[in-house]
């Protein structure tokens, strides 16, 4: 296996690699998917409202999980991971404080605000900056904490928050112009879990990765009823404790294989999927013509390309709808499907980036006001292109399996973010694909 980071004492290096796709080799047999990214994060960031040790198995070893376990070490936690297990413990005298050096590199450091709070009383942390996908706004974050009764303010880059009598339970709307926010929500729910009284949120995320989060808190003490609703209650309890957690399947690393396998394969396996949260995807898949089938479980899903694809059209929406991770993968396919394809993204109108780098390639792609119109076209070429965000490289990756010739994809570091062993899975399933240092990249970084 290739490591995509390697640690120093305090900082993370950024992989240099690059990978080298040769097009046109179907894919076929099966794939098992890992555990979630997204779940994971703000549940190792829950680990440390206890000083218990918690044992959380199935986080996916990329760099983000990576850069979470160590600003947790850097707040005082000690941590230790071995095959997917991750234990925690997190001693009294904990930092209430995050590092700009951590924080910056990873914009879901927000989530270790409402624990910090719910343990400390006080947190220190640098506001996180915009990204590619877009400006990304933590307004929602901070009413949520000062609802509780917090004082904020920004000093240096920093929120600083304190809450020198502890935190109070309330009401609170958590629905933004863009619709629930999922890290606000779980930062309020890790929040509220130690706060006096009850707290109920209002416009709550509904996303899979909350309920998770719920489900672990609650396996830790907390009294946390309605997750996955529009409305949660949260019982204040005095103190949690220690427990065990198994992290629910990657729905985004589910969905990006099976849009691979309806591109580029004679039918792929996935296992250890939950049908209900790909649901979105498979419905979608069918619409446009390929073949999806579930096994009696739900646990594991069959799809091959159809005889005769057909365009689609997505509008991205909060869970159970089609989420904005997967529509850059799903435009990679629609480049390569007969007719119109429309893509709107109403939650990050800004997500386009992979657009440019695929029309390298050779796809037939407007992007206008939050919108890509896309026209199939009979193939694709293989050429040189650029990783800008992370499900952006995902998209690259499937176009390049789909094109004919060589791709190669330059500043891999974003697919190391959140797919685990990408390179390793795909070459399991037959595909050519090669991680090899880049040695340009210096010059492409300029
Ligand atoms: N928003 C605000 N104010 C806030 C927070 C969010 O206006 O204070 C807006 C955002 O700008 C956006 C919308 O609300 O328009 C929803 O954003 P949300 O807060 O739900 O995003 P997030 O919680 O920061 C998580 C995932 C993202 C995923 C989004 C949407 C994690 C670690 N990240 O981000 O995942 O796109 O939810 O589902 O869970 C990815 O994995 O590639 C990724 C970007």
């Amino acid at each position: 296996m290739v490591h995509s980071t390697c640690y120093t004492k305090h900082h993370l290096l950024i992989s240099m690699d690059k990978l080298i796709v040769e097009g046109g080799y179907k894919l076929s047999g099966t794939v098992n998917i890992s555990g979630s990214k997204n779940a994971s994060l703000p549940i190792l960031a829950a680990s440390i409202l206890t000083d218990e040790p918690v044992r959380i198995s199935r986080v996916p070893d990329v760099s983000d999980t990576n850069y979470m376990i160590q600003i947790l070490s850097q707040l005082g936690a000690s941590v230790e991971r071995s095959s997917g297990t991750v234990r925690i413990e997190s001693p009294d005298g904990i930092s209430s404080s995050a590092s700009y050096d951590q924080v910056r590199k990873m914009r879901a450091s927000i989530c270790l605000l409402g624990p910090i709070m719910a343990r400390m009383h006080r947190c220190t942390l640098p506001l996180p900056g915009g990204c590619v996908i877009g400006d990304r706004p933590v307004d929602l974050h901070v009413r949520a904490i000062q609802a509780l009764g917090a004082r904020v303010r920004i000093k240096g880059g920093n929120l600083v928050m304190e809450a020198p009598n502890g935190l109070i339970g309330t009401t609170v709307d958590m629905r933004g112009d863009s619709g629930p926010t999922v890290l606000g929500t779980d930062n309020l729910m890790m929040a509220a879990v130690l706060a006096k009284g009850t707290t109920i949120i209002e416009s709550a995320a509904r996303e899979p990765e909350v309920v998770d989060l719920a489900n672990f808190l609650n396996k830790m003490g907390a009294r946390i009823e309605g997750a996955g609703s529009r409305t949660i209650t949260i019982h204040g309890v005095e103190k949690l404790h220690g427990c065990e957690h198994t992290v629910i399947p990657d729905r985004i690393e589910a969905g990006t294989f099976m849009v691979a396998a309806a591109m580029v394969s004679d039918g792929l396996q996935i296992n250890r999927v939950c049908r209900k949260h790909i649901q979105a995807m498979a419905d979608l898949l069918v619409e446009c013509g390929h073949v999806v089938e579930f096994d009696e479980e739900g646990t594991s899903v069959f799809v091959k390309p159809g005889e005769r694809p057909r365009s689609g059209k997505i509008l991205t929406a909060p869970y159970p709808g089609y989420p904005t991770d997967m529509q850059a993968q799903m435009t990679a396919l629609f480049a390569l499907t007969p007719g119109i394809s429309v893509v709107k993204d109403t939650i990050f109108p800004q997500r386009f980036m992979h657009c440019s780098e695929l029309k390298r390639m050779g796809a037939n792609i407007k992007v206008d006001n939050g919108t890509a119109i896309i026209t199939g076209v009979e193939g694709l070429s293989g050429a040189p292109v650029m990783a800008s965000d992370l499900r952006a490289s995902a998209a690259l990756v499937l176009a390049a399996l789909a094109a004919e010739g060589t791709t190669e994809i330059h500043r891999l570091y974003h697919i190391d973010r959140g797919y685990e062993m990408l390179d390793e899975k795909l070459m399991m399933l037959g595909a050519r694909v090669q991680r090899v240092l880049d040695t340009d990249a210096r010059n492409i970084e300029d």
